[in-house]
């Protein structure tokens, strides 16, 4: 039965025992994982700079997969802003005096793993245009999340230059993807087999 009183599962006693053991050894001074603001920072800006180097490619496969010109100079525009992003979080590792570092990021790797597979599937040109609009409005909106939640742990942190290059890259990124909405707003749906 579940109600309001002690966690009495067998899965609440041994998250207990993970944070007990987390607290010993923080207290000797083993820290593992991102533990600190300035660790998470930097764990959540190598993720972003793994996914800003990935979207490089996707953007470049999303604009090779069209026939359509509006959507090809709009890839390959974003695909030239991705550069600035990168250069952007370089110089914000440097502000830290760090050298740039790259951490898996699975969300925009599964993302990207969707497209795969769907493109893998020969799908209809019509379709699979719509699904480069889809997929680069979703990476959009990752990258947006990340990059504003990224602002305000450079705020806390008390590192606005590296908070303002980081609203830079938030506004070209949603330049994008209001572009890409638009795209989304004015396809010709009839293109596709119903
Ligand atoms: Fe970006
Ligand atoms: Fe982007």
């Amino acid at each position: 039965m579940r109600g309001n009183g002690a966690p009495t599962s067998a899965r609440a006693v041994s998250a207990n025992r993970i944070l007990v053991l987390r607290a010993l050894l923080s207290a000797i001074g083993f820290n593992h994982g991102s533990n600190s603001l300035q660790e998470l920072f930097e764990h959540e800006l190598g993720d972003i700079y793994f996914a800003e180097h990935r979207m490089v490619d996707a953007y470049e496969e999303f604009a090779s997969n069209t026939n359509d010109q509006r959507l090809t100079d709009l890839f390959e525009e974003h695909r030239e802003q991705v550069g600035e992003h990168i250069e952007r979080l370089v110089q914000i590792f440097d502000t830290m005096g760090e050298p740039p570092q790259e951490e898996e990021c699975l969300g925009i790797e599964g993302l990207l793993a969707e497209y795969d597979e769907f493109e893998g599937k020969d799908p209809d040109p019509s379709a699979l245009d719509l699904y480069n609009v889809t997929t680069a409005g979703k990476t959009q909106r990752y990258e947006i999340s990340a990059y504003e939640s990224l602002v305000e742990v450079a705020k806390a942190l008390g590192n606005e230059e590296a908070a303002d290059l980081l609203r830079e890259t938030i506004e070209e990124e949603q330049e994008t993807l209001e572009q890409l909405q638009e795209q989304g707003a004015t396809f010709d749906y009839g293109s596709i087999p119903a």
